[in-house]
């Protein structure tokens, strides 16, 4: 059986774990003035939003957000009764703070987020766009969800939010940093059924693959039924505790080093390839990637030639059905943008594995 490349973090059950203090998000270069661990992404930006609203009742509920994005980003702006609008983008990514300043003051904004893609810096300019928000007295969140290990790369945003568990295996975990003042009514209880929903998934596929028991079908059953908590999830929740003990215990060398070689090799490897093309064409030393993003005119048949041979490369982002009216160049990524798994649990040998089959399925 070839060994599966991609798809659900598993844990290892038999990993012993220290007790380690969890620390603050300034492990991410998320400095501010308070800071609350929470158990998602998405409850990270509601809790950003409902900050900005006790704080400036009077707040007009209009915000500026990136056109190519996820769904979870969206739908926090959506649930709070947000107008929602979308800077542009160029087809690398890229933006900059005129381009976003010019959508702030079409739409009269008052609350901008933000996020760069897969590691790299996307957003041109940004702590300008912070400062000059701030001068017009609106707001600024960064969403470094995709950035989290490139250390000193964040702006100058009035706050942070992100997600943890894009990284590593946690069973969940986000946070949010606010530049000033202090946070309220932080929550103190965990979401217990969705840490315990997710640690049996992730071990019943580490059992799968690395002790060949049970079948592929009753750990993806798994993961579905710990995706269903996530999703019905109301109110505010902490950090759980598996997920503060895998994150304090992380290699973060291991897992910025193995992601930035992996990524060389693809790099290297699809150089000379017409039909599927990287995204970023260098790997500038402080970069470290989320995953290697390609593009491609048939990303479907590439996609499942890849499952063919155990390698799941997910679309990030498939376009959410709440997104509004985006520019052009956002429109073809959420066609032909493909993402190659390049993470810490993958080696040299696994990226020339997913070289030959990218090579078979161009030929
Ligand atoms: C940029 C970004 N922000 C936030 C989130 C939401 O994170 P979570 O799934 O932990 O709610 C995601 C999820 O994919 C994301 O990509």
């Amino acid at each position: 059986m070839l060994s599966e490349i991609g798809s659900n973090f598993w844990i290892n059950p038999n990993e012993e774990l220290k007790d380690l203090p969890l620390g603050t998000p300034e492990q991410f270069g998320c400095k501010g003035n308070d800071f609350v661990w929470l158990s998602t992404g998405r409850s990270a930006i509601s809790f950003a939003i409902k900050t900005i609203e006790e704080r400036n009742p009077q707040l007009k509920k209009s915000a500026v957000l990136p056109p190519f994005t996820c769904h979870t980003v969206i739908e926090p702006f959506l649930n709070a009764d947000y107008e929602v609008y979308h800077y542009p983008i160029n087809e690398k990514l890229e933006t900059s703070a005129d381009l976003i300043l010019q959508c702030v003051k079409d739409h009269d904004a008052a609350v901008v987020l933000f996020h760069r893609y897969f590691g790299f810096n996307t957003v041109k300019g940004s702590d300008s766009l912070c400062r000059e928000l701030r001068e017009q007295n609106k707001f600024s969140i960064e969403d470094c969800t995709q950035c989290l290990y490139d250390g000193k790369n964040k702006s100058d945003a009035d706050f942070f939010v992100g997600s943890i568990r894009k990284w590593q295996g946690t069973p969940d975990g986000g946070f949010a940093v606010c530049r000033e003042g202090e946070f309220q009514d932080k929550p103190k209880q965990p979401d217990t059924p969705l840490e315990q929903a997710k640690i049996k998934a992730s071990y019943a596929k580490y059992k799968y693959l690395f002790d060949h028991e049970g079948e592929k079908p009753a750990f993806l059953q798994l993961y579905r039924e710990a995706e269903d908590i996530l999703i019905a999830q109301d109110g505010f929740r902490s950090i759980s505790p598996t997920s503060q003990k895998m994150q304090s215990n992380l290699d973060v060398c291991f897992l910025q080093n193995r992601r930035r070689e992996n990524f060389q090799i693809l790099l290297l490897g699809l150089a000379d390839f017409q039909d599927v093309r990287p995204m970023f064409d260098r790997l500038n030393a402080d970069i470290v990637p989320l995953y290697f993003p390609i593009l491609t005119k048939d990303r479907a048949a590439l996609q499942a030639h890849l499952v063919q041979h155990a390698i799941y490369a997910p679309v990030v982002w498939p376009k959410a059905e709440c997104l509004g009216e985006v520019c052009k160049e956002a429109e073809y990524l959420y066609q032909h943008l493909l993402c190659i798994p390049i993470d810490q649990r993958y080696d040299k040998d696994d990226m020339n594995r997913v070289l030959e089959t990218i090579n078979q399925f161009c030929k």
